[in-house]
């Protein structure tokens, strides 16, 4: 018996060479010898049974359920003593007041362009998660419910390939931008106080700012990015790296498994599924504690989506680069006036109910998880 690589176990690995020709080509057309390697209805993949028959599929599981953990143990216990560290602060500074809108300045936070791709990335992450875990919870109420809107999980599988393709396109234009502005020598995207790079100091400003969290050391102070906000722009990176390979991988199982053995198919399955949820779980956790429910942004911090931050918040999140501006004599350029009324209130009802859409799903996939058949 020549045995299928992945699978250990002499007796199914047999099976899964011979079945393909005979089962899996009535359905899926084309279907050559690399789809018999794929286990249909496999073990949990995190049991004991997974580790002997198919280690491939039980150490990936492992890896990323680690990693998923790995961040959530993190900053779990940092965001809840960082909200009480802000709560114990707003209480003290709670006399003291405020400018009156008037009188405001506001500055330029983010281009035009910054917050276009921004839209873009909430309108195709939020897509990607309601029509995700419509399929993922497709047997309960939770999944059914969600996938009303799309004519039932068919429909939804289709918009979430959709989207998945616009956004890998997007990304993809962005590297090439990347790449493009480091050629032609634009300055300040791979060094520099403006850009995204992560360095040492940044590790620096992590130990402060948990310093600062226990009132042991000054809040540190930052240039353009915070540490949180470089964090937030890689993890998308390394998000969409791996969600989106696993995704393509899944996109026309006959033609992956042509090149590459089908038990790969259930490695790219439940990576992409452990993949997506830490990543629903970050945005709609981490990513909107800092930007909307801690007490300093509460109940929406809007900057990224109309552009005009108070120059007096700036001074107090960001001074070193509005301290840069002035002596480069640039902060006059970045000067805005006030968004009209409308848009700002269209802009604050689009970020909340991305905010409650969020929630919805976090609270909805917890509920029903105990529903899901494994
Ligand atoms: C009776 C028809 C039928 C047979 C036989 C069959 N499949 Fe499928 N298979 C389907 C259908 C229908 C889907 C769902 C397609 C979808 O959701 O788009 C599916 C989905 C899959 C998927 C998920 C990825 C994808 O392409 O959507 C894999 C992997 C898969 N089958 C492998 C196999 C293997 C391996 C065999 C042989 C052991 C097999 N199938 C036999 C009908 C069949």
């Amino acid at each position: 018996m020549k045995p299928v690589a992945g699978i250990h176990n002499p007796k199914a690995a047999a099976f899964a060479e011979h079945r393909h020709e005979k089962v899996c080509a009535k359905c899926h057309e084309g279907a050559g010898p690399g789809m018999g390697s794929y286990v249909i209805h496999e073990k949990r993949p995190w049991s004991q049974q997974t580790r002997e028959d198919f280690p491939a599929l039980y150490w990936s599981t492992v890896f990323f359920l680690a990693l998923a953990g790995g961040v959530f143990i993190f900053f779990m216990p940092y965001t809840t003593v960082w909200a009480w560290r802000e709560a114990r602060q707003h209480w003290e500074n709670r006399h003291e007041k405020r400018k009156e809108p008037e009188k405001r300045v506001l500055v330029e936070r983010f281009t035009r362009s910054e917050r276009w791709m921004h839209t873009v990335l909430v309108i195709s992450f939020m897509a990607l998660s309601v029509t995700g875990v419509a399929w993922m919870y497709i047997e309960t109420g939770l999944g059914k419910t969600l996938a009303l809107p799309f004519g039932g999980g068919d429909g939804a599988v289709w918009v979430h390939r959709m989207f998945g393709l616009f956004l890998m396109t997007i990304f993809t234009a962005h590297v090439v931008y990347l790449i493009r502005s480091a050629l032609v020598g634009k300055k300040g995207y791979l060094s520099g106080p403006d850009s995204l790079v992560w360095t040492w100091s940044d590790f620096k400003a992590v130990h402060q700012h948990m310093s600062w969290l226990f009132g042991r050391r000054e809040h540190p102070v930052f240039d353009r990015w915070s540490w949180w906000q470089k964090f937030d722009y890689w993890a998308v990176w390394w998000g969409l790296l791996i969600v989106g390979t696993t995704g393509l991988l899944m996109f026309d199982s006959v033609l992956t498994t042509s090149v590459l053995p089908g038990w790969m198919m259930n490695v790219a399955r439940w990576v992409h599924k452990i993949e997506a949820i830490l990543a629903m779980a970050h945005i709609f956790v981490v990513h909107f504690f800092i930007e909307s429910y801690r007490p300093s942004a509460f109940p929406l911090n809007a900057h990224i989506f109309h552009g005009a931050a108070e120059l007096e918040a700036l001074e107090k999140e960001h001074p070193a680069w509005i301290e840069r501006m002035r002596a480069e004599g640039k902060l006059e350029e970045r000067i805005v006036t006030q968004p009209p009324r409308a848009v700002q209130i269209a802009f604050f009802g689009f970020g909340l109910s991305m905010v409650a859409l969020g929630l919805l799903l976090l609270l909805g996939m917890l509920f029903f998880a105990v529903d899901l058949s494994f």
